[in-house]
């Protein structure tokens, strides 16, 4: 993996030289978003606090993917295949917090305060490894990400079902009055352009998928749409990917059935800290779950719309990926 791409500023004054020499552009009329490293930062002072600072662990693994295309359940699921023996079913941590909590991401949660990190969460002895969430492009990860043996799993989604999903989330902050939900079109444009939070989509996909065909043994690439046809393929092949394969007496004992029915959109939104809790601030925890459905971008986009983001994919795309 190639370490790294520019050296990340180490003082608060390089850091403002930088931030005022990048493009900038208001997400949702509130969030500044930079364009850092071919990529629209929406945390650019935590990427670079992680990037001068983390220490990856040949242990550790991470769950990377772009906002909106099904980080919660993959880090539900990946926290119940590590657990699977640590707790009866009825105990699992799952029950009563939410998956972001017990799999934090690496620039919002441990970074969140970039000179003031939490290296607590990431020293706490735990029976299973590291795993940690980044929603970085691979090019902005940490050089000992890169570097390390470390495994990333990497989950990729459907883009209008991404947008979608991100559109309506985003309408949920009290602080977007002025964006109206009949605004899609336009912001539907600055995602054919980009300009989304760690945006450009196709080239966050396309990195980690071009990595995960040079160094198959590093990088796991999954789809939201393989998960919801074959969940049970998708649970062994990650299973076997962390080095925690299930055997055929678990297969057969229902383990993985199990791990499907507690990790499921309808069990965690049962879940007292998944209906009124936050782990961010400004974001409730049942927004995370909405309805975890293949193709609903039906009832919000129109054929123009998906023809115009088509062809940009069309002429981005390589590698047979298939979105
Ligand atoms: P929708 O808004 O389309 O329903 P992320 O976790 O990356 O923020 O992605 C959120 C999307 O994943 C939302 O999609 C959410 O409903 C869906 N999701 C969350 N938990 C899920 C689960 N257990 N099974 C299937 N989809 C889930």
């Amino acid at each position: 993996m190639n370490p790294t791409i520019t050296p990340a500023p180490t003082t608060e004054e390089e850091l403002q030289q930088l931030r005022s020499s990048l493009p900038k552009e208001l997400w949702f009329n509130s969030y500044p978003m930079y364009f850092y490293q071919n990529c629209w930062n929406i945390i650019l002072d935590s990427t670079i606090s992680c990037q001068n600072h983390f220490q990856a662990q040949d242990s550790d693994i991470f769950i990377a993917s772009i906002p909106k295309t099904g980080t919660t359940w993959l880090k539900s699921l990946i926290f119940a295949i590590f657990n699977r023996n640590n707790y009866r079913i009825s105990e699992n941590p799952l029950l009563k917090h939410n998956p972001h909590e017990l799999i934090p991401q690496l620039e919002s949660i441990i970074y969140a305060n970039p000179q003031n990190p939490d290296l607590k969460t990431l020293e706490k002895k735990l029976d299973y490894p590291r795993i940690l969430g980044t929603h970085l492009p691979i090019q902005s990860l940490p050089t000992s990400i890169k570097t390390s043996n470390c495994k990333i799993i990497y989950i990729c989604r459907n883009p209008f079902d991404t947008f979608v999903s991100s559109w309506l989330f985003y309408l949920n902050y009290d602080e977007n009055e002025s964006v109206k939900s009949n605004m899609i079109d336009e912001y539907f444009g600055k995602f054919c352009e980009g300009k989304f939070p760690f945006g450009p989509f196709e080239d966050h996909v396309l990195g980690y998928w071009k990595q995960s065909l040079e160094e198959s043994g590093k990088v796991l690439f999954v789809k939201f749409e393989d998960l919801k046809d074959d969940p049970k393929g998708q649970l062994k092949k990650l299973g076997e990917f962390v080095g925690y394969p299930f055997t055929s007496e678990e297969e057969q004992d229902g383990k993985i059935d199990e791990i499907m029915k507690l990790c499921s959109i309808e069990k965690l939104k049962e879940v007292e800290a998944n209906k009124n809790g936050r782990v961010y601030s400004f974001i409730e925890n049942k927004w995370f779950f909405r309805k975890g459905e293949v193709g609903d971008w039906v009832n919000y986009l129109s054929p123009t719309m998906v023809e115009r983001f088509e062809k940009i994919m069309d002429e981005k795309c390589c590698n047979g990926l298939k979105l």
